[in-house]
Protein backbone atom coordinates (compact mmCIF):
# COMPACT_ATOMS: atom_id res chain seq x y z
CA UNK A 1 0.00 0.00 0.00
CA UNK A 2 1.29 3.49 -0.95
CA UNK A 3 2.37 5.62 2.58
CA UNK A 4 1.50 9.12 1.22
CA UNK A 5 -1.89 10.11 -0.36
CA UNK A 6 -1.89 11.27 -4.22
CA UNK A 7 -3.89 15.04 -3.99
CA UNK A 8 -6.08 14.14 -6.38
CA UNK A 9 -6.83 11.06 -4.58
CA UNK A 10 -7.88 12.61 -1.85
CA UNK A 11 -9.61 15.10 -4.21
CA UNK A 12 -11.89 12.30 -5.49
CA UNK A 13 -12.64 10.79 -2.01
CA UNK A 14 -13.99 14.30 -0.92
CA UNK A 15 -16.24 14.27 -4.03
CA UNK A 16 -17.41 11.03 -3.74
CA UNK A 17 -18.24 11.15 0.37
CA UNK A 18 -19.92 14.57 -0.61
CA UNK A 19 -21.88 12.44 -3.13
CA UNK A 20 -22.61 9.77 -1.37
CA UNK A 21 -23.42 11.67 1.79
CA UNK A 22 -26.29 13.81 -0.02
CA UNK A 23 -27.51 10.47 -1.07
CA UNK A 24 -27.64 9.17 2.00
CA UNK A 25 -29.42 11.65 3.09
CA UNK A 26 -31.99 13.05 0.56
CA UNK A 27 -32.02 10.55 -1.97
CA UNK A 28 -35.02 11.87 -4.27
CA UNK A 29 -32.20 14.40 -5.02
CA UNK A 30 -30.05 12.84 -7.26
CA UNK A 31 -30.63 12.38 -10.87
CA UNK A 32 -28.40 10.37 -12.20
CA UNK A 33 -27.06 7.97 -10.17
CA UNK A 34 -29.65 4.72 -9.89
CA UNK A 35 -31.08 4.83 -6.33
CA UNK A 36 -33.26 3.26 -4.52
CA UNK A 37 -36.16 0.51 -4.13
CA UNK A 38 -37.21 0.53 -8.11
CA UNK A 39 -33.12 -0.04 -8.32
CA UNK A 40 -33.25 -2.97 -5.81
CA UNK A 41 -36.15 -4.45 -7.42
CA UNK A 42 -34.57 -4.50 -10.79
CA UNK A 43 -31.03 -5.65 -10.14
CA UNK A 44 -33.14 -9.13 -8.65
CA UNK A 45 -33.49 -7.90 -5.04
CA UNK A 46 -36.84 -10.43 -4.11
CA UNK A 47 -39.99 -9.00 -2.73
CA UNK A 48 -39.41 -10.89 0.42
CA UNK A 49 -36.17 -9.33 1.02
CA UNK A 50 -36.91 -6.17 -0.09
CA UNK A 51 -40.49 -6.00 2.24
CA UNK A 52 -38.12 -7.07 4.90
CA UNK A 53 -35.91 -3.93 5.45
CA UNK A 54 -36.00 -0.82 7.01
CA UNK A 55 -37.13 2.42 4.64
CA UNK A 56 -33.61 3.88 4.90
CA UNK A 57 -31.72 0.97 3.96
CA UNK A 58 -34.08 0.74 0.56
CA UNK A 59 -34.17 4.35 -0.14
CA UNK A 60 -30.60 5.19 -0.54
CA UNK A 61 -29.26 1.62 -1.85
CA UNK A 62 -27.09 2.94 -4.92
CA UNK A 63 -25.61 -1.16 -5.32
CA UNK A 64 -24.56 -2.43 -8.73
CA UNK A 65 -25.65 -5.57 -8.46
CA UNK A 66 -26.55 -8.31 -5.58
CA UNK A 67 -23.61 -10.18 -4.93
CA UNK A 68 -24.52 -10.59 -1.09
CA UNK A 69 -27.62 -12.83 -2.54
CA UNK A 70 -24.96 -15.48 -4.18
CA UNK A 71 -22.82 -15.19 -0.88
CA UNK A 72 -23.83 -18.88 0.32
CA UNK A 73 -23.60 -17.14 3.95
CA UNK A 74 -23.50 -19.30 6.65
CA UNK A 75 -24.53 -18.48 10.53
CA UNK A 76 -21.09 -17.25 12.30
CA UNK A 77 -19.99 -15.90 9.10
CA UNK A 78 -17.56 -12.46 9.90
CA UNK A 79 -18.66 -10.61 7.42
CA UNK A 80 -17.20 -7.51 5.81
CA UNK A 81 -19.24 -4.91 3.77
CA UNK A 82 -17.10 -2.94 2.25
CA UNK A 83 -18.66 0.49 1.17
CA UNK A 84 -21.97 -0.37 3.06
CA UNK A 85 -24.05 2.58 1.89
CA UNK A 86 -27.33 2.53 3.46
CA UNK A 87 -27.08 -1.16 4.74
CA UNK A 88 -29.72 -3.09 2.54
CA UNK A 89 -26.58 -5.72 1.80
CA UNK A 90 -25.44 -4.68 5.72
CA UNK A 91 -28.94 -5.57 7.00
CA UNK A 92 -30.02 -8.41 4.78
CA UNK A 93 -26.20 -10.27 6.14
CA UNK A 94 -26.33 -9.31 9.75
CA UNK A 95 -29.53 -11.72 9.88
CA UNK A 96 -28.33 -14.52 7.61
CA UNK A 97 -25.48 -14.70 9.86
CA UNK A 98 -26.59 -14.10 13.60
CA UNK A 99 -26.73 -14.91 15.69
CA UNK A 100 -22.92 -15.69 16.30
CA UNK A 101 -21.53 -14.03 12.80
CA UNK A 102 -20.85 -10.82 12.58
CA UNK A 103 -20.78 -7.85 9.71
CA UNK A 104 -18.63 -5.37 9.65
CA UNK A 105 -20.02 -2.46 7.47
CA UNK A 106 -17.58 0.22 6.06
CA UNK A 107 -18.24 3.16 4.42
CA UNK A 108 -16.48 6.99 3.70
CA UNK A 109 -19.47 9.18 3.72
CA UNK A 110 -20.87 10.55 6.62
CA UNK A 111 -24.32 10.81 5.59
CA UNK A 112 -24.37 6.99 3.96
CA UNK A 113 -22.83 6.27 7.64
CA UNK A 114 -26.04 7.66 9.33
CA UNK A 115 -28.29 6.02 7.03
CA UNK A 116 -26.43 2.34 7.67
CA UNK A 117 -26.83 3.40 11.48
CA UNK A 118 -30.37 3.83 11.21
CA UNK A 119 -31.19 0.97 8.95
CA UNK A 120 -29.42 -1.29 11.54
CA UNK A 121 -31.40 0.30 14.61
CA UNK A 122 -34.46 -0.07 12.52
CA UNK A 123 -33.78 -3.53 11.61
CA UNK A 124 -33.08 -4.87 15.15
CA UNK A 125 -29.89 -6.33 14.64
CA UNK A 126 -27.25 -6.27 17.14
CA UNK A 127 -24.56 -8.06 15.04
CA UNK A 128 -23.28 -5.07 13.01
CA UNK A 129 -20.43 -2.67 13.56
CA UNK A 130 -20.91 0.54 11.24
CA UNK A 131 -17.04 2.19 10.77
CA UNK A 132 -16.78 5.27 8.70
CA UNK A 133 -13.03 4.75 7.50
CA UNK A 134 -11.53 4.38 3.94
CA UNK A 135 -11.27 1.29 2.00
CA UNK A 136 -7.79 1.70 1.96
CA UNK A 137 -7.30 1.64 5.42
CA UNK A 138 -9.40 -0.54 6.71
CA UNK A 139 -9.93 -0.66 10.69
CA UNK A 140 -9.68 -4.69 10.98
CA UNK A 141 -7.08 -7.05 11.86
CA UNK A 142 -5.52 -9.19 9.45
CA UNK A 143 -7.36 -12.59 8.62
CA UNK A 144 -10.53 -11.45 10.35
CA UNK A 145 -12.86 -11.99 7.67
CA UNK A 146 -14.57 -15.10 6.37
CA UNK A 147 -16.56 -13.00 3.47
CA UNK A 148 -16.40 -9.73 2.06
CA UNK A 149 -19.08 -8.18 0.08
CA UNK A 150 -18.17 -5.09 -1.72
CA UNK A 151 -21.02 -4.38 -4.02
CA UNK A 152 -19.89 -1.29 -6.21
CA UNK A 153 -17.34 0.65 -4.73
CA UNK A 154 -14.33 -0.52 -6.98
CA UNK A 155 -15.20 2.23 -9.44
CA UNK A 156 -15.46 5.07 -6.98
CA UNK A 157 -12.07 4.36 -5.52
CA UNK A 158 -8.92 5.95 -7.79
CA UNK A 159 -6.38 3.64 -5.66
CA UNK A 160 -7.87 0.50 -6.50
CA UNK A 161 -4.78 -1.57 -6.00
CA UNK A 162 -4.76 -0.23 -1.59
CA UNK A 163 -8.75 -1.15 -1.52
CA UNK A 164 -7.67 -5.13 -3.09
CA UNK A 165 -4.63 -4.87 -1.08
CA UNK A 166 -6.91 -3.95 2.20
CA UNK A 167 -9.13 -7.03 0.89
CA UNK A 168 -5.93 -9.20 0.86
CA UNK A 169 -4.71 -8.41 4.11
CA UNK A 170 -8.29 -8.84 6.13
CA UNK A 171 -9.84 -12.02 4.61
CA UNK A 172 -8.65 -14.99 5.65
CA UNK A 173 -6.42 -17.74 3.74
CA UNK A 174 -9.83 -19.82 2.02
CA UNK A 175 -11.96 -16.81 2.74
CA UNK A 176 -13.86 -15.28 -0.07
CA UNK A 177 -14.38 -11.89 -1.71
CA UNK A 178 -17.91 -11.39 -3.69
CA UNK A 179 -18.51 -8.23 -5.39
CA UNK A 180 -20.46 -6.45 -8.41
CA UNK A 181 -18.70 -3.56 -10.47
CA UNK A 182 -18.86 -1.23 -13.20
CA UNK A 183 -16.45 -1.70 -15.76
CA UNK A 184 -16.13 1.08 -18.57
CA UNK A 185 -15.23 0.11 -21.93
CA UNK A 186 -15.17 3.62 -23.48
CA UNK A 187 -12.11 4.20 -24.45
CA UNK A 188 -13.11 8.61 -24.51
CA UNK A 189 -12.37 9.02 -20.72
CA UNK A 190 -11.90 12.56 -19.97
CA UNK A 191 -8.02 13.62 -19.93
CA UNK A 192 -8.28 15.74 -16.73
CA UNK A 193 -10.40 14.76 -13.46
CA UNK A 194 -13.96 15.97 -13.85
CA UNK A 195 -16.05 15.33 -10.32
CA UNK A 196 -19.50 14.68 -12.62
CA UNK A 197 -17.91 12.56 -14.83
CA UNK A 198 -16.70 10.15 -12.08
CA UNK A 199 -20.16 9.60 -11.19
CA UNK A 200 -21.31 8.60 -14.70
C1 LIG B 1 -22.21 2.53 -5.43
S1 LIG B 1 -22.33 2.84 -3.70
C2 LIG B 1 -23.01 1.32 -3.12
C3 LIG B 1 -23.44 1.36 -1.68
C4 LIG B 1 -23.95 0.03 -1.12
N1 LIG B 1 -22.99 -1.03 -1.29
C5 LIG B 1 -25.28 -0.36 -1.71
O1 LIG B 1 -25.38 -1.45 -2.26
O2 LIG B 1 -26.23 0.43 -1.64
C6 LIG B 1 -20.63 2.75 -3.16
C7 LIG B 1 -20.39 3.17 -1.73
O3 LIG B 1 -18.98 3.07 -1.48
C8 LIG B 1 -18.56 4.17 -0.71
N2 LIG B 1 -17.14 4.41 -1.01
C9 LIG B 1 -16.62 4.79 -2.20
N3 LIG B 1 -15.29 4.87 -2.13
C10 LIG B 1 -14.95 4.50 -0.87
C11 LIG B 1 -13.71 4.38 -0.18
N4 LIG B 1 -12.55 4.66 -0.79
N5 LIG B 1 -13.71 3.98 1.11
C12 LIG B 1 -14.90 3.70 1.74
N6 LIG B 1 -16.11 3.82 1.14
C13 LIG B 1 -16.14 4.21 -0.16
C14 LIG B 1 -19.47 5.32 -1.12
O4 LIG B 1 -19.55 6.32 -0.13
C15 LIG B 1 -20.79 4.60 -1.39
O5 LIG B 1 -21.63 4.62 -0.26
Amino acid sequence: MSSTIDPLDTHIRDAVASRYSVIGQDPAAEVVIPVGRSWAERLGYPASLIESVPVSALASFTGIGAPALIADLAPGDQVLDLGCGAGLDTVIIARWVAPHGHVHAVDLAPGMIAAARESVRAAGVHNVTVWQAFAEHLPLPDASIDVAVVNGLFNLAPDKIAVASELGRVIRPAGRLLGAEIVITDDRLPQSFDPESWFR
